[in-house]
């Protein structure tokens, strides 16, 4: 059986003192004896020093919400994989799709972020996921199939059980309408499927894959109920402690 993993991304959302504020709710609310459900919160940067010693001894972990794939180096603006885990991040969300629309990431520089993460001993959350008009054109099994080909090329077996997989249609995300839990359950058995036969079953069963998409309270545990959701990767709703806290208690099933 695999544990299910809930993750908070913050996005652009919240200065030092409402981050301050938010991790001491969930602190607060979390029950720390429910430790079926890993917790793990994605704070701006700005925030990640400061989150990383609120959460420290608690069952909360740290994760960054991009990074660039060079060591160091003249990339103003950019931050390493190392400098993530100097701050004590252990996971950074990569590919997500505001990164690839908005900020013109490909496949092939996923695929060098991911790498480098792994190489720090960073766990990426590898996001996935078709739009609207692919969906519409019957292409979401194949843009899931080539992103996962892309992104995870030359990446080892070894290397793979590193990664946790984020299934976000980008029509889902922040649009307040999620993907069924059917539609979601269906692309997930294809991707633990498409995985398989990239690192054999027995990877492929180990593998977390995450729904992501307008996760909030009222949907969560019905998603999370599904064989082959094994946890969220929440936006909006990991804003609130109390909403965040309520998608928690739902995977913890
Ligand atoms: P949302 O965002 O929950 O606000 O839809 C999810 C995500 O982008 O990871």
């Amino acid at each position: 059986m695999r544990n299910k993993i809930v993750a908070g991304n913050w996005k652009m959302n919240n200065d030092l003192n409402e981050s301050i504020n938010l991790i001491s709710a969930i602190k607060k609310g979390l029950d720390e004896k429910n430790s079926k459900v890993e917790v793990i919160i994605c704070p701006p940067f700005t925030s990640l020093e400061t989150a990383s010693a609120l959460i420290k001894n608690t069952a909360i972990k740290l994760g960054a919400q991009n990074m660039y794939f060079e060591k160091n180096g003249a990339f103003t603006g950019e931050i390493s994989a190392s400098m993530l885990k100097s701050v004590g991040c252990q996971y950074v969300i990569l590919g997500h799709s505001e990164r690839r629309t908005i900020f013109g990431e490909s496949d092939e520089l996923i695929n060098k972020k991911i790498k480098s993460a792994i190489l720090s001993g960073l766990n990426p959350i590898f996001c996935i996921g078709e739009t609207l008009q692919q969906r519409e054109k019957g292409e979401a099994f194949k843009i899931v199939d080539q992103q996962i080909k892309k992104g995870l090329a030359g990446i080892t077996k070894e290397e793979f059980e590193k990664i946790i997989i984020a299934y976000e249609p980008v029509w889902a995300i922040g649009t307040g309408k999620n993907a069924t839990p059917e539609q979601a359950q269906e692309i997930h058995q294809y991707i633990r499927k498409k995985i398989s036969t990239i690192y054999g079953e027995d990877s492929a069963e180990k593998t977390i894959i995450q729904y992501g998409g307008s996760v909030k309270p009222e949907n969560s545990f019905q998603l999370m109920s599904q064989q082959d959701i094994d946890g969220a990767l929440v936006g909006g709703a990991c804003l609130k402690a109390d909403s965040f806290l309520n998608i928690i208690q739902s995977a913890a099933i």
